[in-house]
């Protein structure tokens, strides 16, 4: 039986569309749920386009309930991806997926990471830094923002001239490219 990705996402969604590009026509899974916090994010529309189905959840159901538990059950969900989602997963649902929730951070972990590290923030703080170089982390997810153990990185070295849309640009070409294959790989581990 084919695999079944849920992703969690927040805003844009473009790396859900890498994801649900990669998966349209692969035997090993499926991208089989669209979950979001915010009734206004781009992501739905973006699922809608792959005739994905989305559900739009707010905090209470999220953080007071099983609500969202239920749905991923009743949809015999292998594998949550959080995707640019901005809400801290709750120890019910980490439970109920040990080792099974991933996010992709956009910096080189443990940098840069943490409450309120997302977005232009993260390269406004790389760029301050003076860092040489920049990339991503895709890793598990734990009860804390950004901590959980690293699957994946991969990085560039910042030039000169560089400037905060370059590094973001560059940093969001190397998750479009990674992503999709590290869920892929994981998923190929599961029995
Ligand atoms: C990405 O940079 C990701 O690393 C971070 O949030 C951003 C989401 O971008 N967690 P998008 O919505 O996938 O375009």
């Amino acid at each position: 039986m084919k695999k079944r990705i849920a992703i969690f996402a927040s805003g844009s969604g473009s790396n859900a569309q890498k994801i649900m590009e990669h998966f349209k026509y692969s035997n090993l899974a499926e991208v089989s749920l669209v979950l979001s916090n915010n009734p206004d994010a781009y992501v739905i529309q973006r699922a809608d386009n792959f005739e994905i189905p989305s559900h739009v959840f707010d905090r209470r159901a999220f953080y007071e309930s099983e609500e969202i538990i239920e749905l991923l059950r009743r949809l015999e969900i292998d594998i949550i991806v959080l995707a640019g989602f901005l809400l801290l997963v709750p120890e019910n649902l980490l439970k109920a997926y040990p080792n099974k929730i991933i996010n992709i951070h956009p910096a080189l972990l443990p940098k840069f990471g943490g409450k309120g590290m997302y977005g232009d923030k993260v390269h406004q703080a790389v760029l301050q830094a003076g860092e040489e170089e920049h990339g991503i982390t895709i890793h598990f997810v734990n009860e804390r923002f950004d901590e959980g153990e690293v699957i994946h990185q991969a990085k560039f070295k910042i030039e000169s001239d560089d400037t905060l849309e370059t590094i973001k640009f560059k940093g969001q070409q190397l998750e479009h490219q990674y992503f999709p294959k590290v869920i892929e790989n994981l998923l190929k581990k599961y029995n």
